[in-house]
């Protein structure tokens, strides 16, 4: 570990490169999926901003961008079990093919409530893709359509996550 801002991270999980190849597969997995539609990715503030951005500069069709901001942890590792919607996206879905982009799916609560949200603004298409996926943390029956890295049960920080705040700014996902 070199910087300042990587003090508490125990190991590198995922590296830059390794984030940069998927994020770079799906960018053009959605480009071939998508063409012809009209296609808006949705990013979740603030822990998928960074992952949101850069897929967004991978895919190679006409796309748009908005985002939402949730919250449902304070600065505790440990889920309180409701969803706050602190901002809202200003696009009205209605006729888009919808990509909602996170960082990480833990307990699946935050993202199955976002979906039911979107689901009733009656998107043509809807699908939830995770940077992310903690699959042994789930306690509500909820799968990402796609998943970039499924990791075992940890507490990651970096692009884009954090631990109270901090850590967003590393360029790999690390281990505190
Ligand atoms: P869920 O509602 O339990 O699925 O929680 C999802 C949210 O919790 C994510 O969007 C993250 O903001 C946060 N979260 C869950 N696990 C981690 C982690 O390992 N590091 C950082 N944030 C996490
Ligand atoms: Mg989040």
């Amino acid at each position: 570990m070199t910087t300042e801002a990587e003090n508490g991270v125990k190991s590198v999980l995922i590296s830059e490169e390794e984030i940069h190849g998927q994020v770079s597969a799906y960018g053009k997995f959605i480009s071939r999926e998508y063409r012809g539609k009209k296609l808006l990715l949705v990013g979740v503030l603030k822990g998928g901003f960074i992952f949101a951005s850069d897929l967004f500069r991978e895919i190679e069709i006409p796309c748009e961008i908005d985002f939402v901001e949730t919250s449902s942890y304070g600065s505790d590792m440990v889920s309180s079990g409701k969803v706050i919607l602190k901002k809202d996206i200003s696009t009205d879905i209605s006729g888009y093919d919808v990509i909602i982009a996170e960082d990480i799916i833990d307990t699946g609560i935050t993202m199955s409530k976002l979906k039911e949200l979107f689901q009733l603004r009656n998107p043509k298409s809807l699908k939830i893709i995770a940077l992310l996926d903690k699959p042994d943390r789930r306690t509500v029956d909820f799968e990402p359509d796609y998943a970039l890295f499924t990791i075992p049960d940890k507490f990651v920080v970096g692009y884009g996550l954090d631990y109270a705040q901090k850590y967003r700014n590393l360029k790999y996902i690390g281990e505190l």
